[in-house]
Formats: structure tokens, C-alpha cells, sequence
């Protein structure tokens, strides 16, 4: 049966409009991809997905994908993230000129997607370079201070905990074993000291939990499924794959973090901060009359979350990567005073 000619008209009209969208959206996205003059060098990129593709399905992993264009296009290169121009920096003079000698140029975080859906770019470690930067720093700087390394105490609070994890791991006998757990406790205790007053024991595996999920989270978003979304954020309505996932953690991480804080404000008497979560909530109450006051309960859950993680992370990796050393190099164990042997087998 023919149609009437109003609804071929109708149709032919949609089909051009959707087209002319299509054809606008490619253009833009073809712009947004050209390399502005002056812009680090790099290697060629695909249209749309620029080298999220070369870093994804490179054999090596990303950093050695990353070094290994930096031989060939200098420690100061770019790379296209699906239309998110990033530059990779390599090595550690330039590393320091940037993020030492030129601070304040790169204290500022992109509007990510990601970044918009998890901490609406609030929190501590991604807020924007403004009054909640500056707010959030100078809290955890006097917050470290006050109730950390500014402490007599600490020091011995740290040898506590040092002695803990020696006595873990003295329970195995000389038997082989994995250290990770161990030490990401061990150094998370340090930070949550200062956090909430208090340390988690070995055998606790809800906070185990909570770390492992945020830890894999922290891979998730440097992941090439990830780097996706950030370019293309619509892929957000897919029911399914590695950003839903990094959103569930973030629901679980974000939930165990709520209930720990509401557990640890019990006890506060305000103006009388015992650690960080204490004088956090000091700062909401004397914000509550001032608008543009960034400290909240939400933003709260995100400042901790964040220091656990930036502290964990890092310095178990180092603390790892230390102990492979000695392990491979018995000979420099003497130097160090510790009253373990650091076997081949670690
Ligand atoms: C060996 C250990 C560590 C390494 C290698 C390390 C490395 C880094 C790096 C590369 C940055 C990014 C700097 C920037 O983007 O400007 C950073 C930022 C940060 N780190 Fe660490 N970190 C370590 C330990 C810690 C510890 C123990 C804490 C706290 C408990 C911590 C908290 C932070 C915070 C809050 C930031 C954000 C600073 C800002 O944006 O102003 N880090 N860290």
C-alpha cells in the first residue's frame, strides 16, 4: 500500500535532520581531536578514539606503552583520549618542574565525566582549583599536622604499628606468603589514625573490602573502557560494562565510608577535634551561615575516602617494591634495621 505523500515528506525531513546532526556531531568531534599548534608531539591517533585503542590493546601495559613513546617523541609528549588531549610527562625533572616549580598552573583538575558523576568535582583530591581547593587543602595539611606527624606520639603510634605487622607476619612460620594485605593495612592504619582516631585491626575485612574495591576503582578509571567514557559519556546509559562497575564500588566504598564517620562522630565534643573527621564537621557547623562554605557531609565521605586511598596506595607500593629489592639483593637487607630476614620467596 503506498503512503500519503505528507508522511514520505515527514519522513524524508527526520532522515535529513538526523543525518545533519550526525554529520555536525562527527565535525565536532574531528575538531575537538586537531592538535592546537604549539601542542606536544605525539603518536598518530585514530578518528574518534585517537590512541585509547594503541594504549588498550598494546601487549605491554600502560606505562610501558607510555615510555616507550617518550623515547621516540621526548619525556614531554601527548596523547589523544578520544578527543581529550593529554599530555604525559616522563622522568623526574620534568615531572618536578610542573608539579613543584609551576604548582599553581597544574593544581587545577579536568571536568571529567567521571570525575562529574563520582564528586561532582568536590572532595579533596579532583575539586576544582578555587575555594574548595584551598578549604579541603588547608584542612588535611593541619589536619596531618595537628593529629600526625606534628604529635610527639606518632612516632610511637607508627612503631605500634610496625610491631603489628611484624607479629602477622611472624604467624606464617617462614612460610611463603603475600605481604600486599598485610602492608596495605599496616599503612592505611597510619592514615585512618589520623582520620579517625583509631586503627583497624588485621582481621578486619569490611574496611579490607572497602579498600580493595576503591583500589580497583583506581584502575578502573585509568582503564581504556573508561578513558571511553570520559570522551563519549553517553556510553554511560549502557547497563553494563567496566564504568558500571567502577560506579557500583564507588555506591559500596561510598556507603562503608558514610557509616564509619557517623560510627566515629559519636563520641565528638565540638571545638575539641581529636582527629580529621572531628574538625571537619567543627568546619561544617561554622559554615552553616556562610553560602559559599564547600565543607559537607558528601564531601566529607569524598576528603576521606580519597586520603585513605592516596596514602594506601602509594606507599604500600613502595614499601613492595622496597622488600623486592632486598629480597633480590640480600646484601643490602644489613643496612636497614629490621629485625626481619626478607626472603627470595616474597
Ligand atoms: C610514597 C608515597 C606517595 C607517593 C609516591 C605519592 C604520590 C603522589 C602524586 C604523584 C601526587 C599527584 C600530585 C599532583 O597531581 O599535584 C599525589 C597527590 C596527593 N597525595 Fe600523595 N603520594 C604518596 C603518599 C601520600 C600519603 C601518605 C598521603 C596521605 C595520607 C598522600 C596524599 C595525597 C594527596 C591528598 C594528594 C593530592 C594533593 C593535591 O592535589 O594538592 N600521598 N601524591
Amino acid at each position: 500500500m503506498l503512503e500519503p505523500p505528507g508522511i514520505q515528506r515527514c519522513a524524508a525531513v527526520l532522515a535529513g535532520a538526523l543525518l545533519l546532526l550526525l554529520f555536525a556531531l562527527v565535525l565536532r568531534q574531528l575538531l575537538r581531536q586537531r592538535r592546537p599548534a604549539g601542542f606536544p608531539p605525539g603518536p598518530p591517533r585514530l578518528p574518534f578514539i585517537g590512541n585509547i585503542c594503541s594504549l588498550a590493546m598494546s601487549a605491554e601495559l600502560p606505562h610501558v606503552y607510555m615510555r616507550k613513546q617518550s623515547r621516540v617523541y621526548g619525556e614531554i609528549f601527548s596523547l589523544d583520549l578520544g578527543g581529550i588531549s593529554t599530555v604525559v610527562l616522563n622522568g623526574y625533572d620534568i615531572v618536578k618542574e610542573c608539579l613543584v616549580h609551576q604548582s599553581e598552573i597544574f593544581a587545577d583538575r579536568p571536568c571529567f565525566p567521571l570525575f562529574m558523576k563520582m564528586t561532582k568535582m568536590g572532595g579533596l583530591l579532583n575539586s576544582r582549583y578555587g575555594r574548595g581547593w584551598i578549604d579541603h587543602r588547608r584542612l588535611a595539611v593541619n589536619s596531618f599536622h595537628y593529629f600526625g606527624c606534628g604529635q610527639k606520639s606518632f612516632e610511637s603510634k607508627i612503631l605500634e604499628e610496625t610491631q603489628f605487622l611484624i607479629d602477622a607476619i611472624k604467624t606464617y612460620k617462614g612460610k611463603p606468603l603475600d605481604l600486599k594485605q598485610l602492608i596495605t593495612n599496616a599503612v592505611s592504619n597510619i592514615t585512618n589514625l589520623i582520620l579517625f582516631g583509631e586503627r583497624f585491626t588485621y582481621e578486619d575485612t569490611d574496611f579490607q573490602h572497602m579498600i580493595e574495591l576503591f583500589s580497583e576503582n583506581v584502575e578502573l578509571a585509568a582503564s581504556a573502557p573508561v578513558f571511553l567514557y570520559n570522551a563519549f559519556p553517553w556510553i554511560g546509559i549502557l547497563p553494563f560494562g567496566k564504568h558500571q562497575k567502577l560506579f557500583r564500588n564507588a555506591d559500596v566504598v561510598y556507603d562503608f565510608l558514610a557509616g564509619l564517620i557517623e560510627k566515629t562522630a559519636v563520641n565528638r565534643k565540638p571545638h575539641l577535634p581529636q582527629h580529621f573527621v572531628d574538625a571537619y564537621l567543627d568546619e561544617i557547623d561554622q559554615g552553616k551561615n556562610d553560602p559559599l562554605s564547600t565543607f559537607s557531609k558528601e564531601n566529607l565521605i569524598f576528603s576521606v575516602g580519597e586520603l585513605i586511598i592516596a596514602g594506601t596506595e602509594t606507599t604500600t607500593n613502595v614499601l613492595r617494591w622496597a622488600i623486592l629489592f632486598m629480597a633480590l639483593y640480600p646484601n643490602i637487607q644489613g643496612k636497614d634495621n629490621l629485625d626481619l630476614r626478607v626472603s627470595t620467596y616474597i
